[in-house]
């Protein structure tokens, strides 16, 4: 019999990204394409639709060409995807009525105000899991409709259909037939209650958004439906959020398991098994996913601006080339770094959730140079994961063993070791940093029956683990300073 892969496919923030993946989870081809960051005000950031479908579609089939097999030998297709992000498009035309408004995006701040003296924020919490922000996916809804000249009468005839990315590449992929989306996608719309699994009656009318917009819900490894590629049907079978799908993939199966992804931004989640769990130090509870019949839930710390920041370092200030070279800057700098950076420039996420925040730099001498700057942003990424740690292990009551990172950032070592010190925690990285493909191509196997999820763990390799070695002293110290210079930025804007 003809060896099968899963085909998985990653629509990130930054890029759209597609891989096969063998029967051993090995990962036999991987395809990447950036694609346009559109920022028509400060604040504001979109991206194109078809832009992003039309990149997956060619990263889709460069993957498969690369791997040099059939289509016939792909057994399921897996979608992840960056959260929240939000498109309508005309379900007649398959036009998109307005660019995707992104997650980062801040314009509708003000309707989150509105929202918060109508005192919903208990029940967002309640009901949702979620903390009444602009980064989820409702407010911009509201705004598309509101704002875009005939949406609303349109939506109302029910002309309109609402997705998460995942969502509108299922519904692309299935030939317009499929408009559904999975738990943990649902989980991060601020619509979606998460107790009883169905939209939220109360939010859906105090934003006024007609229910015939919205996706159905399904379990995450679950048969969506089918892709036609060169004859052949290709069962969709697993949808996750990006960070969803890495815990997934990271093998965090029981409660208490912890998974950091250094993208774009930077998410730490814990599983917390199948009950729902609330934080009381401003984190999000979250589905992580369903499967067998059974919701798994997830505390997560979001942290907007991770990755983004070295971006900046490389594309604003142009003082790298590339990221990796930002290992051998911040070693330069020897001796301790008096500098501070707080990249709050999508104003600051978990615990913080302030909308008014904006990024700043601290502790500048005569003598700062580059590598201060480049070392500062790297340990900005630590000290932002920490913020997050701190909350969690005040909701969780199980202490945290490790901690498991993957993406971009991860495989800078000189940052993991910073990470691992600030924490006094070790922090464990897997070979295969690839944790969110993964999660998508084990959610979309295991429902084919290609893997058991038991048989995950024994594929997961260690590659290396980082020991703590600061004094308590000298991490207090240093952390002490962040927290001041967070202090700082707060309401910045306000
Ligand atoms: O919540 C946003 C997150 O899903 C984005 O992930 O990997 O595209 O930065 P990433």
């Amino acid at each position: 019999m003809s060896q099968k892969y899963i085909l998985a496919l990653d629509q990130g923030t930054s890029s759209s990204r597609a891989a096969i993946v063998d029967e051993k989870g090995k990962i036999v081809s991987i395809s990447q394409e950036e694609f346009p960051q559109i920022y028509p005000q400060s604040g504001w950031v979109e991206h194109d639709p078809s832009e992003i479908l039309a990149s997956q579609l060619r990263t889709l089939k460069s993957v498969i060409e690369k791997a040099a097999i059939a289509t016939s030998q792909i057994a399921a297709i897996g979608i992840t995807n960056q959260r929240e992000t939000t498109v309508i498009w005309d379900k007649n035309t398959g036009k998109p009525i307005y660019n995707a408004i992104v997650w980062q995006d801040k314009r509708t701040a003000s309707i989150c105000e509105s929202l918060k003296e109508k005192g919903l924020e208990n029940h967002v919490k309640q009901t949702t899991g979620l903390v009444i922000d602009a980064y989820f996916s409702a407010t911009k809804t509201h705004w598309i409709l509101e704002n875009i000249p005939n949406a609303r009468e349109e939506a109302v005839k029910g002309n309109l259909l609402f997705g998460t990315i995942d969502s509108w590449i299922l519904w692309n992929l299935t030939d317009r037939k499929i408009h559904a989306t999975d738990v943990s996608n649902a989980s991060r719309t601020m619509l979606f209650d998460i107790k009883n699994l169905c939209w939220d009656e109360t939010l859906l009318t105090v934003l006024d958004i007609p229910k015939s917009l919205l996706p159905e819900v399904k379990p995450s490894s679950y048969h969506f439906g089918d892709f036609e590629l060169e004859g052949v049907k290709i069962p969709i079978t697993g949808i996750a959020g990006d960070q969803q799908a890495a815990l997934f993939g990271q093998g965090c199966f029981d409660s208490g398991d912890a998974k950091n992804t250094y993208g774009t931004g930077c998410f730490l989640l814990m599983n917390t098994g199948t009950k729902l769990q609330f934080s009381k130090s401003g984190l999000l509870t979250t589905i992580a996913w369903g499967i067998d019949n059974k919701i798994y839930y997830a505390l997560e710390g979001s942290v907007f601006v991770a990755g983004a920041a070295i971006q900046w370092l490389r594309d604003g200030l142009q003082i790298i080339n590339s990221a990796e070279e930002t290992e051998h800057f911040a070693r330069e700098v020897e001796e301790e770094n008096s500098v501070i950076v707080v990249p709050a420039f999508a104003g600051l996420g978990a615990p913080y959730w302030d909308m008014y925040a904006k990024g700043a730099i601290f502790g500048l001498t005569r003598d700062t140079g580059k590598n201060h700057l480049i070392k500062a942003t790297l340990e900005s990424l630590a000290y932002q994961t920490k913020d997050v740690l701190i909350a969690m292990q005040q909701d969780a009551t199980i202490p945290l063993k490790s901690l498991k990172v993957d993406g971009g950032a991860s495989a800078n070592n000189f940052l993991m070791q910073f990470q691992a010190d600030i924490l006094n925690t070790i922090v464990e990285r897997p070979k295969n940093s690839e944790s969110t493909v993964m999660g998508a191509a084990y959610l979309a196997g295991i429902c084919v029956g290609i893997w058991h999820q038991d048989e995950i763990l024994s594929q997961r390799e260690i590659d290396r683990k980082f020991t703590p070695n600061f004094t308590d002293e000298k991490r207090e110290r240093l952390y002490k300073k962040w927290l001041k210079a967070i202090e700082r930025t707060k309401n910045w804007e306000l």
